[in-house]
């Protein structure tokens, strides 16, 4: 029998129940459900809206509850509409009448917002606890490869050089946005909209701060139509989770390529890569590859939750229940992401002489020899032309600026001195560039510092 049932003459059609029902992926909300009845039900008491006595039965009932869900004794029905019918639908049979007297001065509506709310804020740090074991893999990566010269890219043409370091803290950046994003989002999420009602509020003498209080809220939400139409937190976090995804999708795509032999400036472990079931020699990144899938997966969330809040009406319709697969679905996988990402890169193998050897060619050095005249007082545009004519010649003989003698130089500028060798080899170049943000090693020990203490403050 349903709870709403006395207004009704007849039995609802199945086939409504099944379609009507998200029992079937809400039922993971059920800690954070139990926990906002208890936080209610304890406040009942305390006003004195329930009797000490009923408070206290409800909250031992609810207790057990929980207790049983989780050994294992107590199965959640999926014949239930959602997991808010389902524990109360317990409760009652359990302990009769004072059970039916939890739902005093609450609606679903206002249950349902409090219980996401909850959820969202427990798996923020879930979150966050992912990207700093990311973060701590790539400090440790990055500190080995300070002086690990590679070729910088732009257009995926080998631009200017690089230490390896510097395009692994490159990364850095982004999940330590990513970290304080998220920080934002549940900061604005932290407002508990229980006492909201079904819209309306209620009449009873509820104390909203102390149910906030109870359940680890900053703050109450000061208007009950929004506190139960709200899903701006959801779409808020999963934005962040777009974000992290991409992130991550770029760190992959960069992953494939560098694993590749056309590169080969890493080689991903065994126990991270794939075979193929008919060439015996590949070794395949099936995990950055997924990675790269699943973000667009993760993009489709998002744009499900921002189509399906799209011109509701105020206050809650049931097209809001379809925020719990989406968010759920686009939380998983960036947390199965996030996580398998750190193992597979705790584990590459770098190939230092490959990265190195790449780096040498290209003409990589043609920035730093314009520099090199522009430094005698030479124009930058006059000096870029001389080195555009010294790129041309030596493509002609496919030679490189390193294998030019001076007199060759000369012929192209006669300030060329024996030193612009030294200006023009790879290590100078890295070195060199030690401005703030730059490649060179101070920068970097720089970079690694701030990351540390980023990192330390992150886990308190
Ligand atoms: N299962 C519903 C949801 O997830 C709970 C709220 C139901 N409220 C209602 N008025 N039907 O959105």
């Amino acid at each position: 029998m349903k709870m709403w049932a006395g207004r009704f003459q007849k039995e609802s059609d199945k086939a409504l129940d099944a379609f009507n029902s998200s029992i079937e992926f809400d039922k993971r909300l059920y800690k954070e459900d139990i926990t906002g009845s208890i936080a209610h039900a304890t406040m009942l008491g305390e006003q004195n809206i329930i009797s000490k006595e009923a408070s206290l039965e409800i909250i031992e009932g609810l207790e057990k509850i929980l207790e049983d869900i989780e050994n294992g004794s107590l199965e959640i029905s999926p014949d239930a509409e959602d997991i808010h019918m389902f524990v109360e639908q317990v409760l009652s049979e359990r302990i009769g009448d004072n059970g039916k007297r939890l739902h005093t001065g609450r609606s679903r509506n206002d249950q349902v917002a409090v219980d996401i709310k909850l959820y969202l804020k427990r798996m923020v740090g879930e979150v966050k606890e992912e990207l700093i074991t990311l973060l701590e893999t790539i400090h440790a990566l990055a500190s080995d490869h300070t002086m690990t010269v590679m070729p910088g890219y732009t257009h995926l043409q080998r631009a200017q050089p690089i230490s390896f370091s510097h395009h692994l803290l490159a990364y850095a950046q982004m999940f330590m946005r990513d970290i304080t994003r998220l920080t934002d989002a549940y900061n604005r999420a932290d407002v508990m909209p229980l006492g909201s009602g079904a819209l309306a509020g209620t009449t009873y003498p509820i104390n909203r701060y102390r149910t906030a209080e109870l359940l680890g809220f900053a703050d109450v939400t000061k208007n009950s139509l929004d506190g139960v139409s709200d899903r701006d937190s959801l779409m808020e976090v999963t934005f962040c989770l777009s974000m992290i995804m991409s992130h991550l999708s770029r760190f992959s795509e960069e992953i494939i390529l560098w694993s590749s032999h056309e590169f080969a400036f890493i080689e991903l472990d065994d126990a991270f890569s794939t075979g193929s079931s008919i060439m015996p020699q590949k070794k395949n990144p099936d995990i950055p590859e997924l990675i790269r899938g699943k973000t667009g997966r993760v993009y489709g969330d998002l744009t499900t939750l921002l189509v399906m809040m799209k011109s509701l009406p105020l206050a809650y319709n049931k097209d809001m229940q379809e925020d719990k697969e989406a968010f759920f679905d686009a939380l998983d996988n960036t947390i199965a992401c996030i996580s398998i990402f750190t193992k597979l890169l705790a584990t590459i193998k770098v190939n230092k002489d490959k990265m190195r050897a790449a780096a040498s060619k290209g003409f990589i050095n043609a920035t730093d020899c314009a520099d090199y005249l522009t430094k005698k007082n030479v124009p930058f545009r006059t000096a870029y032309k001389i080195v555009g004519t010294m790129v041309a010649y030596c493509s002609e003989k496919k030679i490189g600026f390193e294998d030019l003698s001076l007199d060759e130089y000369k012929e192209f500028s006669e300030l060329f001195e024996e030193d612009v060798f030294t200006a023009i080899s790879l290590d100078e170049c890295v070195m060199r560039r030690d401005i703030v943000g730059g490649p060179g090693p101070g920068s970097q020990k720089t970079q690694l510092c701030e990351l540390s203490e980023f990192i330390a403050s992150a886990k308190k």
